[in-house]
């Protein structure tokens, strides 16, 4: 089983591009109990984190993917490179950031990137550090837009008000004459077409969860001892730390079918 680990619903933007792409089964973790984790310190972050992963890896997961940006920016390196050594150190976590930062680094022309996230992603400097190991050049311009987040899962994408929240996030990284524009924000997607339209048609906007989808199946090309140990077939679960309303709402409008819920506890 692939594991889906995110801070509450937003991971189901990467699930979607995963379930169309591949047929393993998948194991969804949503911490929904203590979501959102943007706004929230480094070390409860890598605590949060590691309690899901542990749970996922004990419950028959062989690979995680960390599909919310907070964790991947504030928890990941932590985990790949001390956690996951001593505790299950023949399987493998991987994150939402790098796979993105590659493509980003390879389709921008002017070397000008733009990042959206949540407060804690854009303070982390991870996408910064992970850009510039990829090419040292690049320029690279944050901006939190934590104001998003609420407004997809009270589900007012199409209110006028949204597009002006998207216009006043991206006009500072507008200003600095980007050409690419990383939506580092798991719920952000769901608006991929609102970015693309304030954006404007001088700048590239990436889709994270079909680039992760893309990366995935790369990576599992390269690393049969990981692909020939995960199981394929229809039967996704979903977990969540707390069954709320608008989970279920939300999950049947993004992913487009009913989902039957398991409340579990990981403290
Ligand atoms: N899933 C988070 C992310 O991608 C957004 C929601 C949260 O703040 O927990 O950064």
């Amino acid at each position: 089983m692939i594991g889906i680990f995110d801070s509450g619903i937003g991971g189901l933007t990467v699930t979607k591009e995963v379930v169309a792409s591949s047929d393993y089964q998948l194991l969804y973790l949503g911490d929904t109990a203590r979501t959102p984790y943007g706004n929230r310190s480094q070390d409860l972050i890598y605590q949060f984190t590691v309690q899901a992963v542990d749970y996922l890896f004990k419950h028959g997961c062989q690979l995680i993917i960390i599909a919310c940006n907070t964790a991947s920016a504030e928890a990941l390196r932590k985990i790949q490179q001390e956690w996951l050594p001593k505790n299950f150190p023949d399987r493998r976590v991987l994150g939402v950031i790098r796979p993105v930062v590659e493509v980003a680094a390879v389709e921008s022309i002017t070397g000008r990137i733009g990042v959206v996230g949540t407060r804690a992603t854009v303070n982390s400097g991870a996408y910064d550090r992970e850009l510039k190991q990829q090419k040292s050049s690049l320029k690279i311009f944050s901006q939190a837009c934590p104001i998003v987040v609420p407004l997809v899962e009270e589900g007012l994408q199409n209110r006028p008000e949204t597009m002006k929240f998207i216009r006043n996030c991206l006009r500072p990284l507008k200003a600095k004459k980007i050409d690419t524009l990383i939506l580092g924000c798991t719920h952000y997607p769901l608006l991929f077409k609102k970015f693309k339209q304030a954006a404007g048609k001088s700048i590239k906007v990436l889709d994270t969860g079909k680039i992760v989808a893309d990366k995935l199946t790369e990576y599992l090309v390269k690393h049969p001892e990981i692909e020939t140990k995960l199981t394929k077939g229809k039967g996704h679960r979903f977990l969540v730390t707390d069954v709320t309303a608008t989970f279920k709402e939300n999950a049947q409008k993004w992913l487009g079918q009913d989902i039957k819920l398991e409340k579990i506890d990981l403290q």
